[in-house]
């Protein structure tokens, strides 16, 4: 019978890799408690309405993207493709505003988005997520970039990029949507027809198509920073001032509009060379009106996510470098002395040694052979006659040494070993 694999786009995470992840989460979990984040937990499973209402009824996500079905009771329920609606959703829901003006919150989880699969793109990834919650400061904009930067720093990235826009706010778009309106008059034929579409309904999505020959016809397109208003232009440049402070380069990219349509004044992403196409390892942004728009009180936030599977690609370190190898591992032959190992060896786990021992019976050698292969610091080499006199053998695999431990009983060989194995 043929074995029933994993859905297209669905990736298994296996040890030699989750260690990765461990370390990766660790380091985040860390610093973010330095910038005094705490962790929330949301569903993976929202109404579909949240992602329609925050990301946008004309995004890619949400037109072509999301994993959504009807409920029995007719409901539409949604696989979350980001967790930044759901945070929201949460903070609303349980009038976090009410206690604290300011939150700072971040998750980290599986997202779903069905896009077509390819080298650091998949149908359900991890992120990483922040949001600041009640803030609107140039300052908070420009330390949580600090932060993000600091992280991908602390799990030794480099090469990254940081690239930086405003999008203004809902104030600075209608003269926008005049200007790209006329530009693109005369090049509807080249359009794809999402993007034709979208004219009528959002035009700066046309910035944001995957289509080829969409991306060719931007290239000459006004851009959103010539028509930002007087106070997003003071924000947008206090931003930069703070960042420069912080000693931290970018690039103003004009032509990054974000694949969300929440976002407002500063949008940013990190990028790198190696992932070719998925270059994008983060991305946020300011969200000053979504809160409003999800029904809740003027609330002004912002947050990024940055996509784990990519990061985790790009880490330097070589796999071995991951791996946890045992202390000890007890090679026993002999009723006696498998009986007496096998206490040993989940007694000595209990105090904090990693122990390995073999059930198999299997002669001196072979059991040598797999502690070997285990990579072990130590083996102890238990026979009936070890048993019998009191004596066992502990071999130092590293070195190569080999040194003779006496003991009267199973307490005092549990003490001998801690104190060699913790020297
Ligand atoms: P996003 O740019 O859509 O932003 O996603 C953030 C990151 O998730 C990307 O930079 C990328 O590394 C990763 N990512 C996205 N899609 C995929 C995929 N199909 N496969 C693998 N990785 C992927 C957001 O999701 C916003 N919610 C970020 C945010 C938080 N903005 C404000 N607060």
């Amino acid at each position: 019978m043929k074995i029933i694999t994993a859905v297209k786009g669905f990736k298994d995470i296996l040890p030699g890799e989750t260690e990765k992840w461990q370390y990766v989460e660790e380091k985040a979990r860390g610093i973010f408690k330095d910038f005094g984040l705490r962790e929330i937990k949301v569903p993976i499973l929202e109404k579909t309405e949240l992602f329609r209402r925050s990301i946008g009824e004309t995004t890619d996500i949400v037109e072509k993207e999301m994993y959504t079905f009807q409920d029995i009771g007719d409901e539409y329920l949604a696989l979350r493709p980001e967790a930044t609606a759901s945070v929201i959703r949460a903070y609303l829901q349980h009038n976090i505003h009410a206690t604290d003006p300011v939150a700072k919150l971040f998750t980290i989880g599986p997202m779903f988005r069905r896009e077509r699969p390819q080298k650091g793109r998949f149908r359900q990834f991890h992120q990483i997520n922040v949001e600041l919650i009640g803030l609107d400061d140039p300052r908070v904009d420009a330390e949580l970039i600090l932060m993000l930067i600091s992280f991908l720093k602390s799990v030794r990235l480099s090469d990254l990029g940081l690239e930086i826009n405003s999008l203004g706010c809902p104030g600075c778009r209608p003269s926008f949507r005049k200007a790209i309106l006329a530009f693109l008059q005369d090049k509807k034929d080249d359009l794809c027809k999402d993007c034709l579409r979208r004219l009528d309904t959002n035009p700066l999505r046309v910035f944001d198509c995957k289509v080829e020959g969409c991306g060719e016809i931007i290239i000459d397109a006004p851009k959103l920073l010539d028509y930002i208003c007087s106070e997003c232009r003071d924000h947008f440049e206090k931003v930069k001032e703070y960042l420069k402070g912080f000693d931290i380069s970018y690039e103003v990219n004009t032509k990054m509009v974000r694949g969300l349509d929440y976002y407002t004044r500063t949008a940013f992403e990190i990028t790198t060379e190696s992932l070719g196409a998925q270059n994008a390892i983060a991305g946020g942004g300011r969200y000053d009106r979504l809160i409003k728009e999800l029904g809740g009180p003027d609330i002004p936030g912002i947050g990024f996510a940055i996509g784990l599977e990519r990061l985790i690609s790009m880490l330097p370190m070589k796999d071995e470098e991951f791996i946890t190898h045992p202390h000890l591992f007890i090679a026993a032959l002999g009723d006696e002395a498998q009986k007496f190992a096998y206490t040993l060896c989940n007694r000595l786990r209990m105090r904090g040694i990693r122990t390995e021992m073999d059930y198999s019976g299997k002669s001196l050698k072979s059991q040598m052979k797999r502690s070997n292969k285990l990579n072990s610091h130590y083996t102890l080499i238990l026979g009936e006659r070890e048993i019998e006199e009191k004596k066992a053998e502990l071999r130092n695999m590293k070195e190569g040494t080999q040194e003779t431990i006496s003991f009267d009983n199973i307490d005092n060989i549990e003490e001998t070993i801690i104190d060699i194995v913790e020297r």
